[in-house]
């Protein structure tokens, strides 16, 4: 899917910065810009700065910076045309699409979307005033449920009838299937003599039900499972959604945290007791993506399952994502043989101490591995405590009190020193093992790249910029130095005499010269897309192979290549029409973030550090880059281009190195004020020092 690029301009200039932030964070004004507390890390003191005017935030905290769309992107968890689609909704902005299926697939979602509201009002009504729903509102009532409860989440009734809501809706029954709401096998409704939740996304738009058995009194149970679910369809995905998400992340802005069930009722039960920060999985177990969408609510997340889950758990992946999105897990521990719904009913203190007295994630789980070890014989202790420091070993030791370790360490028994210094082993040897996995990830994206490439994609002359100029090393005979991994292994020709640290330096080079080679080829991907914007940007300074500006110059041969790129999008690059240069020069626009940020930064003054006001600087520049990238892979040309911080330490150090590259280009343009002069060398030093440095690992 892809929006016209005027458009998704159109937005970026409609949308109120400061409003669209300030619903998240509170926002204080500061001159022309706007400061308050960063939402993507955990910080006492204000360092997330925005600049309305100029449509970008920027944290010298964590150094996330970014327009609107990147904002809700982020917050949100969107996709770009999600994110667009948002904001153009709010600014009442109607949306072109470049691609003619993409506004038809946005109409299906809607489409659906309205059949599972209507559905959701269908089932909602026939409980409240049907005949047939007597044994459904006596059942819900028998739960406690009373009529605010029934109305707040929404509960329903599906009649027992062969096609009740297919008819209802009248839509075709291929349409019905695809929202989950008609059988696969028959034309009958999917969902039949059930009582109904209905299970929203983030914002509460209805996205598909869980249907439960009716048990009627005096019969035998109904055949079939108690919960039937909607199976995925376009709309839902059950590993992304959580049940109650919606009302909780509100309630989770007071609490500071997310409880998480297995099921609706227990939901329904936390609420009752006055717990609203509760969400539950939808019949599957804590996915990845669960873990992602809670911390964007919370940073402590309490898990309330029934003893059996909660043991599964603590053999699952659960932990890693800990440290991954920044949470911090409890499990709580309920009575036996009871869940958060049932104890809801039968003891809501008791609910609520056990919720509140969770214990850590680490702790229980290495509870759980003394449970199952042997403590009588010392070499069943010895094998529990190196197994019980690995699941402490993740955490920086700073962070481990004697409190989360004492009690385990008693349990084996050990000394808690003794025991401390086995944590400390275990973290070294996962460090060890870290290491390990890196280089040979290095090694194998090294190897990939081997293969991408001709080899005379680097063999053109050498790279002035490098020492020692020609081919000297050896390396040169088809034996990959990039799996060697500083071992001394000869090349087999025995030809050149060569040093480790010769070596060191080749394979430096070439590492260089590869990323460089990476570099240019997205850039000519980018360059050979049809958005003229980004070719009219371009510049021969941008690539850094000989290959590479050879390749942009045969695209550019072509005199008046600029112009013409440039009257579809932006004006000329060479400000040569001697009119208002504000109006004429294309970086302008572009470049102000930049300057803005970096005058923010002075502005700011004693509290930020010139290293932080170099890194502002790059950060906007990257930000420029990004946004220009964004708006050409929006359109589905250059899917490999989607460039963002989830990418590798070196794909984003070779992207500040492209965004010096800009910036050397533009520099001209940013010369007014002396003190952007000194930040501007500043920042080109800065990165000229990491361009020398070794890559890490
Ligand atoms: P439970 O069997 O614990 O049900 O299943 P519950 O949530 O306590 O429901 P009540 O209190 O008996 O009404 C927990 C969750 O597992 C899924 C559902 O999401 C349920 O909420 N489940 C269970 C299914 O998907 N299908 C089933 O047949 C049973
Ligand atoms: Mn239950």
């Amino acid at each position: 899917m892809s929006i016209r690029d005027s458009d998704v301009q159109r937005v970026r200039e409609a949308t109120d910065l400061v409003a669209l932030i300030g619903r998240r964070v509170s926002l204080k004004r500061v001159g022309s810009r706007h400061v308050g507390l960063c939402p993507f890390h955990t910080e006492k003191t204000p360092s997330f700065s925005v600049n309305g005017a100029a449509g970008f935030y920027h944290c010298f905290g964590c150094k996330a910076s970014g327009d609107a769309i990147t904002f809700l992107r982020e917050t949100e968890h969107l996709d770009f045309v999600e994110a667009v689609e948002q904001l153009a909704a709010a600014a009442s902005i109607e949306l072109t699409y470049d691609a003619p299926g993409a506004q038809s697939a946005n109409r299906h979602r809607k489409e659906l979307m309205d059949l599972l509201e209507q559905a959701a009002r269908y089932y909602h009504e026939h409980l409240m005033s049907s005949p047939d729903a007597g044994d459904a509102r006596a059942y819900l009532r028998r739960r406690g449920y009373d009529r605010d409860t029934v109305l707040k989440w929404r509960l329903g009734y599906a009649p027992t009838l062969w096609d009740a809501l297919c008819q209802h809706l009248g839509a075709p029954v291929d349409l019905l299937r695809k929202a989950g709401l008609a059988s696969a096998e028959q034309e009958s409704d999917f969902f039949r003599g059930r009582v109904m939740f209905p299970i929203c996304d983030a914002s509460g738009r209805v996205v598909s039900f869980a249907g439960r058995v009716l048990p009627r009194s005096g019969e035998p149970p109904p055949k079939g499972p108690k919960y039937k679910n909607t199976a995925s369809t376009t709309v839902y995905d059950k590993s992304k959604v959580l049940y109650g998400l919606h009302l909780a992340k509100q309630a989770a802005r007071t609490s500071e945290r997310i409880v998480v069930c297995e099921g609706h009722t227990d939901v329904i039960g936390c609420d009752l007791s006055g717990i609203s920060e509760a969400v539950a999985t939808c019949g599957t177990a804590l996915t990845k993506q669960h873990a992602e969408l809670l911390s964007r609510s919370a940073k402590r997340i309490v898990l309330a399952f029934d003893a059996d889950a909660a043991g599964q758990t603590a053999a699952e992946r659960v932990h890693q994502w800990e440290r991954e999105f920044g949470l911090d897990i409890f499990v709580a521990t309920l009575p036996p043989g009871s869940d958060p719904g049932d104890l809801a009913t039968s003891d809501p203190p008791a609910l609520r101490r056990a919720l509140d007295e969770a214990q850590p994630l680490h702790t229980f789980r290495a509870e759980r591995i003394l449970e199952r070890a042997d403590l009588d014989s010392p070499a069943g202790r010895d094998r529990a405590a190196d197994e019980a420091a690995e699941v402490f070993a993740v955490y920086p030791s700073e962070i481990l009190l004697g409190g989360d370790l004492a009690p385990i360490a008693g349990r084996i028994p050990m000394d808690v020193e003794k025991f401390r210094d086995r944590v400390d082993a275990a973290r070294h040897r996962l460090d060890d093992r870290a290491a390990a996995e890196r280089r040979r990830e290095t090694a194998r994206s090294y190897e990939a790249a081997d293969h991408a490439y001709p080899d005379d994609w680097y063999d053109d002359g050498g790279y002035p910029d490098y020492p020692g100029g020609d081919d000297d090393t050896g390396y040169r005979d088809g034996d990959s130095p990039y799996v060697n991994d500083g071992s001394d292994r000869g090349s087999g020709s025995g030809e050149t005499r060569t040093s480790h640290s010769q070596r060191r330096t080749a394979r430096q080079r070439n590492t260089d010269a590869r990323k460089q080679a990476d570099a240019d080829l997205a850039l000519l991907a980018a360059a050979a897309s049809p958005h003229s914007d980004v070719l009219s940007l371009m510049v021969p300074e941008m690539f850094g192979t000989p290959a590479g500006r050879e390749a942009f110059a045969q695209m550019t041969s072509d005199e008046g290549w600029r112009e013409r790129a440039a009257t579809a999008g932006h004006s000329s690059q060479d400000n040569s029409s001697g009119g208002d240069p504000e109006q004429d020069d294309p970086f302008d626009a572009d470049v102000g973030p930049a300057a803005e940020l970096l005058l923010a930064a002075d502005v700011a003054g004693a509290q930020v550090s010139e290293e932080d006001a170099k890194d502002c600087v790059a950060m906007a520049m990257w930000h420029f880059v990004r946004a220009t990238i964004d708006s050409v892979s929006a359109s589905g040309d250059i899917p490999r281009m989607e460039l963002d911080r989830s990418l590798s330490a070196d794909a984003q150090f070779e992207f500040r190195h492209r965004c010096l590259r800009w910036l050397r280009d533009i520099e001209p343009k940013l010369l007014d004020l002396d003190e952007r002069i000194a930040a501007v060398q500043a920042v080109r030093d800065w990165l000229d020092s990491l361009g020398e440095a070794e890559p890490t690992g």
